[in-house]
């Protein structure tokens, strides 16, 4: 008979999270806000950097004008698709990603996460001594170092009880959203929601472990 693993707190915790797209309207307490953000401020940075930030966004008027971006942005992509070859599957694909934008707007929590540019990298020191050709990998590591920061933020949420959810689909069809938000010195990376579930998806499958490790 197979013994079921005894499974830690902390792999219970990361197994039992999901992507929540559905929220109570409830706004979640201050503190506990405070507390997942303690948990992405934990996260590891290059050269201790630090350069990821939250944008909570809270105002309606900055809450509707990105809608209405995400709206323009589906709608340039309908029209730029009209009698273009798959027509039908390109709808399908913009109507898709669309609605798994559009949820942001109603969950209680809606965040904007970037990066601060003046992070001077070994990379970026390397390319601007002429030493490099490019200076390809710190953008890698800024994305890595969000997505450690989100990382803490979603697993402190669920153990508080709330649901979260990355996205950047919205970030396709609004490009310019740094303009849109009226921000200058973040590159967002993706937003953010969180909220109190008011769904209780299944786990999408997962690979088993051999699948994704190989040794050389
Ligand atoms: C970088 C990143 C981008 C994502 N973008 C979206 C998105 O735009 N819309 C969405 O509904 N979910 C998005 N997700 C959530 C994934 O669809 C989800 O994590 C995946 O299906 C596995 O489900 P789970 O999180 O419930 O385990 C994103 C996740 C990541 C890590």
């Amino acid at each position: 008979m197979k013994t079921k693993p005894n499974r830690s707190f902390l792999e219970e915790l990361i197994s039992k999270r999901r992507s929540t797209r559905k929220y109570k309207p409830d706004n979640p307490p201050e503190e506990w806000i405070n507390s997942m953000l303690y948990c992405a401020l934990m996260a590891p940075s290059p050269s201790n950097s630090q350069p990821v930030r939250f944008i909570r966004i809270s105002s309606k008027g900055k809450r509707d004008t990105l809608y209405e971006a995400l709206n323009s942005g589906r709608q340039n992509f309908l029209n730029a698709i009209q009698f273009k070859e798959g027509e039908k599957k390109l709808k399908k694909w913009i109507t898709t990603y669309y609605r798994f934008s559009e949820f942001m707007f109603n969950a209680p929590l809606l965040f904007a996460v970037g990066t601060i540019p003046f992070y001077k990298s070994f990379s970026k020191k390397m390319f601007e001594e002429g030493l490099l050709t490019h200076n390809k990998k710190e953008e890698t590591s800024l994305d890595i170092t969000v997505g450690l920061a989100l990382k803490g933020f979603i697993l402190k949420g669920e153990e508080l009880g709330l649901g979260t959810c990355i996205l950047t689909g919205p970030l396709v069809f609004i490009p310019n959203v740094e303009e849109i938000l009226g921000i200058n010195d973040v590159r967002i990376t993706c937003f953010i929601t969180a909220g109190f579930p008011d769904e209780k998806p299944d786990m999408p499958p997962r690979k088993s472990i051999p699948e994704i490790i190989s040794e050389i």
